[in-house]
């Protein structure tokens, strides 16, 4: 039996994932145990939960993966380095990182002090490692693969072919051009200034139009090769060090564009500012850049193997407006997006790449993203019967009704799913959390707050009961796959498997008034498809609400209040306690307000 443990480090988004013979076992982001968004470091409370989850010591492990290599373009970063003003604080920070990632066998030993760590310890090339992560765990024998990045090892782009057991890169995009560093300048100039905050953009956008494309094509420069670069004018990534601040584990970047942009934009919005068109049309026009960016480098890989599939990984390749766009826009016609796809999906594909260099046997397709861990129903018996009771005891304010499977109202599982989308169709808020919890960025029905697409009302009860967040961000639909082509205008038939919610489609035109909770200002959902085989008890809960109300969709919302998605069923009954969620289902439980 071969185990390999793999590991995102020092990067944001640090996790773990188990691997045996070739098996996904389980995965884990460390921001879910240790509540901090986007927490980075060393994934320890990540690597311990995946050892208990699959009931070995660490002293089992084989080998240890980690999805960068220092030594990685070396001679690169060296000639860069001498040819240019390159600042020295960058130099340093950037050493100081290379060293933590060498120091790692170090890092192990010391918070694993009574184990024998026998693991081989093996660094991954980091684009290596998101393309392993889309190519291995998809459904292809033969794809091209594309990773879309800011930066990592040297390079923010790379693309090559997966056939079979092996995956080979072709070319790469080196450091300073970056879609990922132009998509967060324009982030932070937007006024959104936190990790992660380019989905604001995405979401942004369709107010807009693409009235800033000359200013766009001052940045970045399209390639008859499929390449880009970046007019490093506008960038200060290579001019001036630009920190990197961990905040308690959360990464905190400074900004990226400089002064030149006032030139193109005027001046930058403050971060609580009003949005005012001006600033819609330039997040339009970042989106229209990033995609014809994307698309030209996607057709050109595209006449490299002549292969109708496609996986996409990288930071980058979160953006499912783009990722919708695919199949229009380019020959591909199936396109993969693994869950996680990026930095946290490099636990498994540096994993993953391992393995398939040691083994002759490909691993299974990543049918569903529920990796992480899960609770018995005595388990969470004992967690009613406990805390619940407690909260109920000392807070005379907090009313709430405890039913459960098997109860005289609701004798079978069937009754609960007709409970449940009557309350909904009653234009509730419920959390649902059930199984083992969901591995990337999306909640997809197993740590998820569901309500009804149809009520015009939904966007503004959530925000004010629940999630509080900007108005102009759309909520999603989890649809019923079989169901899925009479909603949404597809170009394919393979455009129908969106388990992932990577990818955005239109919504036809004649449905759209129909729900209009998950449909976008400019008619676009950002879907999940649901199946029987895959989501269970989750696809049984859609069917039931498509019985009652003709609609083969709820609207789907991660499970949280401006923190990370709750993982233990403690961070989600608080979730419900302290905001105004009208029920909570865990497993075969229902907590009802009253
Ligand atoms: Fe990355």
């Amino acid at each position: 039996m071969t185990y390999i443990l793999g590991i995102n480090a020092y990067h944001a988004d640090a996790s773990a994932s188990l691997i045996r013979d070739g098996k996904v076992l389980n995965a884990c982001e460390e921001e879910r145990i240790r509540r901090i968004k986007h927490c980075t470091g060393f994934p320890l409370e990540s690597i311990k939960w995946c050892m208990r989850d699959a009931g070995i010591s660490i002293d089992k492990i084989n080998y240890i993966t980690i999805n960068s290599d220092p030594q990685k373009h070396l001679y690169r970063k060296l000639f860069y380095t001498l040819s240019s003003k390159i600042n020295s604080k960058f130099l340093i920070e950037k050493f100081k990182n290379k060293q933590k990632r060498s120091s790692i066998k170090n890092t192990f030993h010391k918070n694993f002090p009574d184990s024998q760590i026998k693991a081989k310890f093996v660094f991954i090339d980091h684009h290596l490692s998101h393309l392993a992560s889309a190519y291995y765990l998809s459904p292809f024998d033969k794809s091209t693969v594309v990773s879309v990045d800011g930066f990592g090892d040297f390079a923010s782009t790379a693309w090559g072919l997966g056939e079979g057991q092996s995956l080979k890169i072709n070319d790469k995009i080196f450091f300073p051009h970056s879609l990922g560093i132009f998509y967060t300048a324009i982030t932070q100039f937007l006024g959104f200034p936190n990790y992660g905050d380019e989905y604001k953009v995405m979401g942004l956008a369709p107010y807009g139009k693409p009235k800033y494309m000359n200013e766009m094509r001052e940045l970045v420069k399209l390639l008859s090769n499929g390449k880009f670069i970046l007019n490093l004018n506008y960038f200060l990534h290579t001019k001036e060090f630009i920190p990197i601040k961990w905040d308690k584990g959360a990464p905190i970047l400074g900004n990226h564009y400089s002064n030149h942009f006032f030139k193109l934009f005027g001046m930058p919005r403050k971060k609580n500012e009003q949005l005012t068109q001006k600033h819609k049309d330039i997040a339009s026009s970042a989106q229209f850049m990033y995609e014809e960016s994307f698309f030209n480098l996607l057709n050109h890989t595209y006449k490299l193997h002549g292969s109708e599939n496609l996986c996409i990984a990288g930071g980058c390749g979160a953006n499912s407006v783009a990722n919708g766009k695919i199949s229009q826009r380019t020959p591909f016609k199936n396109i993969f997006v693994q869950p996680a796809a990026g930095d946290a999906g490099g636990a498994i594909g540096s994993a993953l790449e391992l393995w398939h260099n040691i083994s002759k046997e490909r691993c299974s397709p990543l049918r569903s993203s529920y990796l992480g861990h899960s609770y018995k129903n005595n388990q969470v018996e004992e967690f009613i019967n406990t805390r619940v009771s407690k909260e109920l005891k000392n807070n005379k304010n907090f009313n709430i009704e405890i039913f459960s499977i098997g109860d005289k109202l609701i004798p079978t599982e069937k009754d609960l799913l007709f409970f449940i989308s009557e309350l909904l169709t009653k234009g509730n808020v419920i959390g649902w959390f059930q199984g083992r919890m969901e591995w990337g960025p999306r909640a997809l029905g197993h740590r998820s707050i569901i309500s009804d697409p149809r009520n015009s009302n939904m966007q503004e009860i959530l925000n004010k009961k629940i999630k509080k967040r900007e108005s102009f961000r759309p909520f999603a639909p989890s649809v019923l796959k079989e169901e899925v082509k009479d909603w949404f205008e597809m170009s394919y038939q393979s455009d129908n498997n969106v388990p992932f919610m990577m990818k955005v489609y239109p919504i036809k035109i004649d449905k759209r008034k129909l729900i209009p909770a998950v449909c976008h200002v400019d008619g676009t959902g950002r879907l999940q498809t649901v199946t029987k085989e895959e989501n269970g008890r989750y696809y049984r809960l859609i069917k039931t609400f498509f019985e009652l109300t003709k609609v083969p969709m709820i609207l789907n919302t991660s499970f949280n209040e401006n923190e990370p998605i709750v993982s233990t069923i403690d961070e989600a009954f608080d979730c419900f306690a302290r905001t105004k969620m009208d029920a909570l289902v865990i497993e075969d439980k229902i907590l009802l307000r009253k």
